[in-house]
């Protein structure tokens, strides 16, 4: 092992990666096919983001030290004197998700999940079609409307927390000095001597 590999640690396994940039590519392929009212490849592209999910909770169980879930749930108090440090330029670094941004991570997950399911919902109880079909007799016309609408405002949602999550990307990559973008590719962050 060279130096500078030694000087290295694996964070992000590949299919957190994979994921992650595939949901990126996923989300701006829906929100476009969907404003170009190109519902069948809106709703293909919505199938393949409904997998990476439901493979992404699925790893959040099993994948590596930092792709579990149990790796960055932390307490209120570790959270807000995280935050708290931010401001005096001392936070403490974690080589996974900083406790800021695992808050970032867990609404993002929570509120794709919602947007996913009801739009599963809405092809379902609208257009009659997909896995979720045996509802469309269960639901009443107004309901129907109301999970469509749904649908379309978590997306605006979404699209509040999108610009907050890359803000907290690069306020934790200035924070830390260390190129965070580049560590969701690479998948290795630079050895922090304070940090096992
Ligand atoms: C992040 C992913 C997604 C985004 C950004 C998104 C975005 C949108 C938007 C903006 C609309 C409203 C289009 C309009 O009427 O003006 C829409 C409608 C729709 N979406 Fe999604 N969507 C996503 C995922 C999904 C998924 C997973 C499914 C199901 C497989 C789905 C199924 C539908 C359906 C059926 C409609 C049409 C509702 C109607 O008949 O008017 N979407 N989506
Ligand atoms: C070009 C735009 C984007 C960049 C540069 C970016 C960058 C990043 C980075 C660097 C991380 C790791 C944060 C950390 O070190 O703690 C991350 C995590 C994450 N991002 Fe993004 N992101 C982008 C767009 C998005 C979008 C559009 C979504 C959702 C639709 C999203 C959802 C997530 C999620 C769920 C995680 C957690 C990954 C995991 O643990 O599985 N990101 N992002």
């Amino acid at each position: 092992m060279s130096d500078k590999e030694a000087a290295q640690v694996k964070v992000w396994d590949v299919p957190v990666r994979v994921f992650h940039w595939a949901l990126v590519a996923g989300f701006v392929a829906a929100y476009l096919s969907a404003e170009m009212h190109k519902m069948g490849l809106h709703v293909w592209v919505g199938y393949t983001l409904v997998a990476l999910l439901l493979f992404r909770v699925v790893w959040g169980f099993t994948g590596n030290q930092y792709a579990r879930f149990k790796s960055f749930i932390f307490t209120p108090q570790e959270t807000l004197a995280y935050v708290r440090a931010i401001r005096s330029g001392h936070a403490k670094h974690y080589y996974g998700h900083n406790p800021a941004g695992a808050l970032m991570v867990f609404a993002l997950l929570a509120l794709l999940l919602a947007i996913f399911g009801s739009g599963l919902v809405t092809l379902a109880v609208i257009d009659f079609e997909g896995p979720l079909l045996f509802l469309a007799n269960e639901v009443s016309d107004e309901t129907a409307y109301l999970f469509r609408d749904a649908h379309d405002w978590m997306v605006n949602i979404a699209l509040i927390l999108i610009p907050l999550h890359l803000l907290g990307v690069v306020s934790g990559s200035l924070q830390h000095k260390e190129n965070l973008v580049r560590a969701m590719v690479t998948g290795m962050k630079r050895k922090v001597p304070t940090e096992g």
